[in-house]
């Protein structure tokens, strides 16, 4: 277990599609130990596995930091509704920005053992599926932003007082 280097915006391993798993050896079992390790250690609430630079189509996920999800070639087979909310990124510190999703999606994927899966969520966890899925296929959000990328400073009372 080790956390691993997250990438930024600008790194071109970002921007390429990731390829299909076709076995979970040792390797990538550690990749996925790896990778929740790491977006815990961030205080994400998803990471994709392009965002620690390797093209494979692995995503985690964990909206409640008690429900840990691992989807492995994970594709949207339904979704309904719309959402339109704040968004960030591991790979775009200090940013979010508006964008809109829709707000039920299901999912197929298959988890460590390569059998298949169905996840489905609504809200945020429904835009973490969709956002995770979207870095799959070299996708970041910034690209769907409504408006502009806002600066996101952690929340500090002093701030409010100073208005
Ligand atoms: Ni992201």
């Amino acid at each position: 277990m080790a956390i691993r280097n997250i990438r930024e915006i600008g790194d071109e391993v970002l921007n390429k599609k990731c390829k299909e798993v076709k076995e979970v050896t040792k390797r990538t079992k550690e990749l996925i130990d790896d990778m929740f390790d790491t977006m815990y250690e961030a205080c994400g609430v998803g990471l994709a596995a392009p965002q620690v630079g390797i093209l494979k189509r692995i995503a985690v996920i964990d909206t409640t930091g008690e429900d840990p999800i691992l989807l492995i070639n994970p594709r949207i087979i339904e979704t309904s509704g719309e959402q339109t909310g704040q968004e960030a990124c591991l790979s775009v510190p200090g940013k979010s920005g508006v964008v809109t999703r829709p707000n039920y999606v299901k999912v197929a994927a298959f988890n460590e053992h390569m059998e298949p899966i169905e996840v489905e969520g609504t809200e945020l966890l429904a835009r973490a599926l969709c956002h995770e899925i979207a870095h799959l296929d070299g996708q970041l959000y910034v690209e769907l932003v409504e408006g502009e990328l806002m600066d996101a400073e952690p929340y500090d009372p002093e701030d409010e007082e100073e208005e």
